[in-house]
């Protein structure tokens, strides 16, 4: 008896001191790992060429106090706010940068704070191709626009979150989180996670650069939505839809709306498909109708903005909602894989039915009148 116990008590010490060696080790490696990502915090930030911009535009720098020179050129008045710490500065730089390439296509490295590819599962998404302008869409006068998804308006706006889809009171933080999810077809970011943070420490900024006050709506924040009793009320239609987006839309965001990516750059972003955003997404007609129109007729077609009718732009997004793209975080395994399917298939079903319409003649299309992106 008394071996075979002494047996089963080194068994047990071995085994417990091979668990404790993996998790030890395991726990030395998140130590270290979290090291580095601590270490690049500290790291000066390598800025989006239209990071760059916008900030010498702003002039962001750090100090005691910090002064727009858009407020004094737009109002004449020089406005002294509470100035940035170098710790600051990063932060809001990297949350520009999340926003502009949040695929983090210009990071050196995968670890870099504000790549946020890991947060995304298409290949195309960026925040800015809805929040245009890096958050703060202008005309040429520094004008901000009407309905242009500001982020700086949205945190200016933080006194009142009340979200009316879901009858809830969310925080700015939150809203990134769906933006995160459904508009991006992502992963949602931890609450705490630095790049959730930037993100706010940008708009913060931004607020301040654009002299807007807290606690106030502007025009320039959300969509600028279009319902049906906006329109001439001939019912939202698919055929007019697909025309409609084959003449005005297809030569930069394709003919099945996949979007046109040149050499691993995403040109014009895909409406369409596996990139795009998904069906809980409010961009989605069929799950909420207003919005999706609403940002056609602001802000598309790209250099002829505004000149759709209220009716096309219904007409148009409810056309692109019948193409299939991924389905919603709350839709379950059958419909993902169901999506799945007609993703896959659909383009082909499109080819076998209309073979006329290559993709080559759709390039054809307007050629005549080359558009260029931004
Ligand atoms: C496909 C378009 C699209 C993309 C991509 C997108 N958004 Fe949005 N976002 C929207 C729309 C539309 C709304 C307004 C929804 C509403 O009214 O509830 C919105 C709302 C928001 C809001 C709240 C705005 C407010 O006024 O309160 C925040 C914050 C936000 N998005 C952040 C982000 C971030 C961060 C990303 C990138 C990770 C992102 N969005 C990507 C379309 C998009
Ligand atoms: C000249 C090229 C061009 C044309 C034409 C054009 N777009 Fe776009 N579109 C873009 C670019 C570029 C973006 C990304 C935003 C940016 O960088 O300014 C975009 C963004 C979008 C987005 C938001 C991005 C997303 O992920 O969903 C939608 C929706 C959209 N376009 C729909 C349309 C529709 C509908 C039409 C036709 C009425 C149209 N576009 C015509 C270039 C174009």
């Amino acid at each position: 008896m008394k071996p075979h116990m002494k047996h089963g008590t080194i068994k047990k010490l071995v085994s417990t001191s091979v668990v404790i060696t993996i998790l030890g080790g395991l726990y030395l490696v998140a130590l270290a790992k979290h090291e580095t990502r601590a270490a690049f915090r500290e790291q000066p930030v390598t800025l989006t060429i239209g990071c760059n911009q916008k900030f010498q535009k702003y002039n962001l720098q750090a100090g005691d106090s910090y002064t727009s020179p858009y407020v004094t050129q737009q109002t004449g008045q020089t406005i002294r706010l509470a100035g940035y710490s170098e710790q600051d500065i990063r932060a809001i730089q990297r949350g520009c940068n999340i926003i502009d390439d949040t695929l983090g296509q210009d990071a050196k490295l995968d670890i870099e704070r504000w790549n946020s590819k890991r947060y995304i599962r298409g290949k195309q998404t960026s925040c800015d191709h809805c929040h245009q302008g890096i958050g703060d869409k202008q005309n040429d006068k520094g004008q901000r626009l009407v309905g242009s998804l500001s982020m700086a308006a949205s945190w200016s706006n933080g006194g009142d979150t009340y979200d009316r889809f879901t009858g809830l009171l969310l925080p700015f933080e939150l809203r990134q989180m769906q933006c995160f999810i459904n508009s991006s077809n992502g992963y949602k970011p931890n609450i705490a996670d630095d790049i959730i943070r930037d993100i706010t420490a940008y708009s913060r900024f931004l607020s301040g650069a654009l002299g807007l006050k807290y606690h106030t709506r502007y025009a320039e924040q959300g969509i600028d939505e279009v319902s049906v009793s906006m329109t001439e009320k001939r019912g939202d239609d698919y055929v007019r839809g697909a025309a409609l987006f084959k003449q005005k839309c297809a030569k930069c965001h394709g003919k099945d709306g996949r979007g046109t990516v040149v050499n691993g750059r995403v040109i014009f972003p895909a409406v369409a498909g596996p990139d795009s955003f998904n069906k809980q997404s409010r961009n989605y007609f069929r799950f909420v109708s207003t919005i999706l129109p609403g940002f056609i007729c602001r802000n598309m077609p790209l250099g002829q903005e505004g000149s759709l009718k209220s009716q096309e732009c219904r007409d148009i997004a409810f056309y692109i909602s019948n193409l299939p793209r991924p389905a919603g975080d709350r839709e379950g395994p059958v419909t993902a894989a169901w999506q799945q399917m007609m993703m896959f298939a659909m383009p082909k079903l499109i080819a076998f039915f209309n073979p006329e319409t290559t993709s080559a003649q759709i390039n054809n299309l307007d050629n005549s009148q080359n558009s260029s992106p931004k």
